[in-house]
């Protein structure tokens, strides 16, 4: 109900929506699905965070986004029908509304507002995966991570939320988000702390200088 693109649906179309759909719970750190099986659904989470990533060949993780309440995933498979495009992973307890691919088909030939939003879902991520794509080709570590930083302590747009002066990621957690090793992540942080930008305690990331860090932010 909280999900961007069916609030597109009318009234009847929503009662089909929830009658075809149906909830599934995962408990935090577990996997929902993995890159590569196949996938004839898509998930909207009702409740909880969700992390989408991928694995280098090495093991080694880097996170493409994380999820929460309203936002969908899955999409990608459902629409195309080929294999899941990277793995999902239950950040805390989640429940998911799961839909169908003949499902979603039914209600997408019904609504052509639904198509659209589905379609700007897509744009925008797009858009986000161009912009990480630019960031790791042409900036360094420490205006990349300023980035990182900057946007997710910011409040989601539309939200009246102040942003968020901290963060509470390990620095692995950190790393993975902007391809980097927690080595040099924490070289640089330590580097900021030093110079007043931030602080760093139990395990938070305090930003004590913002403008300061979005000079970093804007240098290449
Ligand atoms: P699908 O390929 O079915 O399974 C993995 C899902 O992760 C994919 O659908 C999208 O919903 C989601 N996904 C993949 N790449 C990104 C990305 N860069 N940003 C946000 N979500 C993504």
């Amino acid at each position: 109900d909280q999900s961007f693109i069916f609030q597109a649906l009318d009234e009847a179309s929503r009662r089909d929506l929830a009658q075809a759909a149906h909830t599934r719970r995962h408990a935090s750190g577990e996997v929902i699905f993995t890159m590569g099986a196949p996938g004839h659904s898509l998930m909207a989470i009702a409740e909880g965070h969700v992390r989408i990533s991928m694995l280098s060949p090495t093991a080694r993780e880097v996170t493409l986004a994380d999820l929460g309440p309203g936002e969908v995933f899955g999409e990608i498979a459902l629409l195309d029908g080929r294999e899941r495009s990277a793995d999902a992973r239950a950040l805390t307890n989640c429940t998911l509304v799961v839909l169908e691919r003949s499902a979603l088909f039914e209600l997408l030939q019904r609504s052509p507002k639904l198509s659209i939003r589905l379609i700007e879902l897509l744009c925008e991520r797009i858009r986000r995966s161009d912009e990480r794509m630019m960031e790791i080709a042409f900036l360094d570590l420490p205006p990349r991570l300023a980035r990182m930083v900057l946007r997710v302590t910011v409040a989601a747009p539309g939200s009246e939320a102040r942003p968020l002066p901290r963060l509470s990621l390990s620095q692995t957690e950190i790393a993975n988000m902007i391809g980097s090793s927690r080595e040099n992540v924490n070289r640089c942080l330590r580097k900021w702390q030093k110079a007043g930008l931030i602080d760093l305690k139990d395990g938070w990331l305090v930003i004590l200088d913002r403008a300061g860090l979005a000079r970093v932010a804007s240098l290449d």
